[in-house]
Protein backbone atom coordinates (compact mmCIF):
# COMPACT_ATOMS: atom_id res chain seq x y z
CA UNK A 1 0.00 0.00 0.00
CA UNK A 2 1.43 3.24 -1.19
CA UNK A 3 1.11 6.40 1.38
CA UNK A 4 1.86 10.60 1.34
CA UNK A 5 4.51 11.58 3.00
CA UNK A 6 5.43 15.38 3.69
CA UNK A 7 9.21 15.98 4.59
CA UNK A 8 9.31 19.29 6.61
CA UNK A 9 13.29 19.64 6.00
CA UNK A 10 14.49 22.26 9.19
CA UNK A 11 18.36 22.52 7.53
CA UNK A 12 16.87 24.01 4.12
CA UNK A 13 13.12 25.50 4.57
CA UNK A 14 12.08 23.00 2.32
CA UNK A 15 9.13 20.85 2.21
CA UNK A 16 9.04 17.68 0.09
CA UNK A 17 6.07 15.84 -0.93
CA UNK A 18 6.21 12.47 -2.39
CA UNK A 19 4.60 8.50 -1.98
CA UNK A 20 6.22 5.91 -0.63
CA UNK A 21 5.32 2.13 -0.20
CA UNK A 22 4.48 0.60 3.42
CA UNK A 23 6.59 -2.03 2.69
CA UNK A 24 9.83 -0.43 2.29
CA UNK A 25 11.90 1.64 4.70
CA UNK A 26 11.03 5.06 4.80
CA UNK A 27 14.55 6.15 4.78
CA UNK A 28 15.63 4.17 2.06
CA UNK A 29 11.96 5.43 -0.22
CA UNK A 30 13.08 8.99 0.50
CA UNK A 31 16.06 8.51 -0.66
CA UNK A 32 15.27 6.93 -4.05
CA UNK A 33 13.58 9.95 -4.48
CA UNK A 34 16.62 12.61 -4.11
CA UNK A 35 16.54 13.25 -0.56
CA UNK A 36 19.51 13.75 1.22
CA UNK A 37 18.53 12.93 4.48
CA UNK A 38 21.07 12.29 7.79
CA UNK A 39 21.48 8.80 8.48
CA UNK A 40 24.48 6.37 9.77
CA UNK A 41 24.01 3.12 11.31
CA UNK A 42 20.57 2.53 8.92
CA UNK A 43 19.88 -0.37 11.83
CA UNK A 44 17.77 1.93 14.27
CA UNK A 45 20.59 2.11 16.48
CA UNK A 46 22.26 5.79 16.65
CA UNK A 47 19.39 8.31 15.93
CA UNK A 48 21.32 10.03 12.82
CA UNK A 49 18.07 9.65 10.99
CA UNK A 50 15.78 10.20 13.28
CA UNK A 51 12.41 12.53 12.43
CA UNK A 52 9.56 14.01 14.00
CA UNK A 53 6.10 13.01 13.26
CA UNK A 54 3.71 15.62 13.08
CA UNK A 55 1.10 13.04 11.87
CA UNK A 56 0.73 9.70 11.06
CA UNK A 57 1.83 6.13 11.93
CA UNK A 58 4.83 4.13 11.65
CA UNK A 59 5.69 0.91 12.34
CA UNK A 60 9.08 1.26 14.62
CA UNK A 61 9.17 -2.64 15.65
CA UNK A 62 12.96 -3.14 13.98
CA UNK A 63 13.91 -0.03 15.69
CA UNK A 64 16.50 -0.28 18.85
CA UNK A 65 17.63 2.76 19.38
CA UNK A 66 14.91 4.60 20.39
CA UNK A 67 12.98 4.48 23.96
CA UNK A 68 9.58 3.71 23.79
CA UNK A 69 8.75 6.65 25.59
CA UNK A 70 10.73 8.88 22.66
CA UNK A 71 8.65 7.25 19.93
CA UNK A 72 5.16 7.87 22.18
CA UNK A 73 6.80 11.84 22.18
CA UNK A 74 6.38 11.42 18.17
CA UNK A 75 9.82 10.94 17.28
CA UNK A 76 11.09 8.18 14.98
CA UNK A 77 14.03 6.28 13.28
CA UNK A 78 12.80 6.65 9.67
CA UNK A 79 16.08 3.86 8.69
CA UNK A 80 14.18 1.12 10.31
CA UNK A 81 10.24 2.65 10.01
CA UNK A 82 7.66 1.60 8.07
CA UNK A 83 4.34 3.91 7.29
CA UNK A 84 1.44 2.91 8.09
CA UNK A 85 -0.54 5.62 6.99
CA UNK A 86 0.28 9.45 5.06
CA UNK A 87 2.73 11.17 7.44
CA UNK A 88 4.07 14.32 7.90
CA UNK A 89 7.48 14.43 9.09
CA UNK A 90 10.19 17.31 10.22
CA UNK A 91 13.98 16.51 10.35
CA UNK A 92 15.40 17.23 13.79
CA UNK A 93 18.94 18.93 14.40
CA UNK A 94 21.96 17.24 14.75
CA UNK A 95 22.03 15.14 17.37
CA UNK A 96 18.97 16.61 19.36
CA UNK A 97 17.53 13.33 19.37
CA UNK A 98 20.36 11.36 20.68
CA UNK A 99 20.80 14.23 23.48
CA UNK A 100 16.93 13.00 24.24
CA UNK A 101 18.12 9.57 24.28
CA UNK A 102 21.35 9.07 25.85
CA UNK A 103 22.53 12.98 27.13
CA UNK A 104 21.13 11.91 30.58
CA UNK A 105 23.44 9.22 31.27
CA UNK A 106 26.28 10.82 30.05
CA UNK A 107 26.25 14.18 30.95
CA UNK A 108 25.09 13.45 34.74
CA UNK A 109 28.55 13.24 36.35
CA UNK A 110 32.18 13.14 35.07
CA UNK A 111 32.48 9.26 35.42
CA UNK A 112 35.15 6.93 34.99
CA UNK A 113 34.99 3.74 32.29
CA UNK A 114 35.04 1.45 35.62
CA UNK A 115 31.74 3.10 36.77
CA UNK A 116 29.80 1.93 33.75
CA UNK A 117 30.99 -1.37 34.28
CA UNK A 118 32.24 -1.07 30.47
CA UNK A 119 34.66 -3.65 29.33
CA UNK A 120 36.93 -1.06 27.40
CA UNK A 121 40.44 -0.68 27.43
CA UNK A 122 41.12 3.12 27.18
CA UNK A 123 40.58 6.25 29.05
S1 LIG B 1 20.69 5.79 10.62
FE1 LIG B 1 21.18 5.14 12.61
S2 LIG B 1 19.25 4.97 13.57
FE2 LIG B 1 18.77 5.42 11.52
Amino acid sequence: MNYRVRVHDRRTGQIHETQVSGDRYLLESLEDLGLDLPSACRHGCCTTCAMRVRSGALDQREVMGLSPALQAEGYALICSSYACSDLELETQDEDEVYQLQFGRYFARAQRRWWQWRLPLDHD
